[in-house]
């Protein structure tokens, strides 16, 4: 269980994410909200690589407000960044061996798997990841997150930009690692139809303020409209 209480973030001593509370024990949690909403800022504060201006983490029952990314990455957190996700003077072997760093299993048996889930990305293996395609570069970004065995993920919208395949892929892709890695999902997303098809729950995210998580079969359209204040 991943949980966040009371957390407040932003730059600059400027809030951007206000007093806000989630939780995710291996469902698939997604935050829909526009451009600006914060959604990238959210994840961002619980990957620890922004400073939390006030509340506090845990991750199954330990308080982990105060530790450095690379602790949160090694006890679980895997962190899928809008951008600047991959290494892109590194091959993409290179790039899946970083994500390898983490953990005790064997670096063959997680490619493995990984490979399994990503094709596409043995067939580049050598390539650097500089001069992948979008959607090739989120399916690397997010193989390379899956290589430090993570058990929450936090995926900041894996799909934008993409062609309506990849996106059809990714989602089926997202599911995949769900239901057989048994891992919890945070997913920023701006495609709420395909976000709420896979999600389990949503929470809108309005200029920083969480609603509070919704079971997706629940969700009405006025409560999106509401969080999307449109
Ligand atoms: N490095 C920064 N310095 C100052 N303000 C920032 C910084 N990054 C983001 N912001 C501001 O914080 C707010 C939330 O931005 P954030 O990137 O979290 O939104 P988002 O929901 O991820 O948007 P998008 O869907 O466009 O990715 C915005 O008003 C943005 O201008
Ligand atoms: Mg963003």
């Amino acid at each position: 269980m991943f949980e966040a209480n009371g957390i407040r973030s932003g730059y600059s001593g400027i809030e951007v994410i206000k007093d806000l509370d989630l939780s995710v024990d291996g469902e698939i949690l997604t935050v829909l909200g526009a451009n600006g909403a914060g959604k990238t800022t959210l994840l961002a504060t619980l990957a620890r690589v922004l400073p939390l201006m006030d509340g506090e983490l845990h991750l199954n029952g330990e308080d982990v407000t105060t530790l450095p990314p690379w602790e949160m990455a090694s006890r679980g957190i895997g962190y899928v960044p809008q951008e600047h996700a991959v290494f892109p003077d590194l091959t993409v072997m290179h790039n899946l061996h970083v994500g390898a760093m983490i953990g005790d299993r064997s670096r063959q048996e997680r490619l493995d798997e990984v490979i399994g889930v990503f094709p596409d990305l043995a067939e580049r293996r050598e390539q650097l990841a500089g001069t992948l395609s979008g959607g090739e570069s989120r399916m690397l970004a997010a193989g390379r997150a899956l290589m430090q065995d993570p058990t929450v993920l936090l995926l900041d919208e894996p799909t934008a930009g993409l062609s309506p395949l990849y996106v059809e892929l990714f989602f089926e892709k997202i599911v995949e690692i769900h239901d057989t890695r048994g891992v919890s999902i945070i997913l920023a997303e701006q495609n709420a139809t395909k976000a709420l098809e896979v999600a389990d729950r949503v929470m809108v995210l309005s200029l920083g303020e969480g609603s509070e998580a919704i079971d997706t079969e629940h969700v009405t359209m006025e409560q999106l409209r509401e969080g999307y204040r449109i």
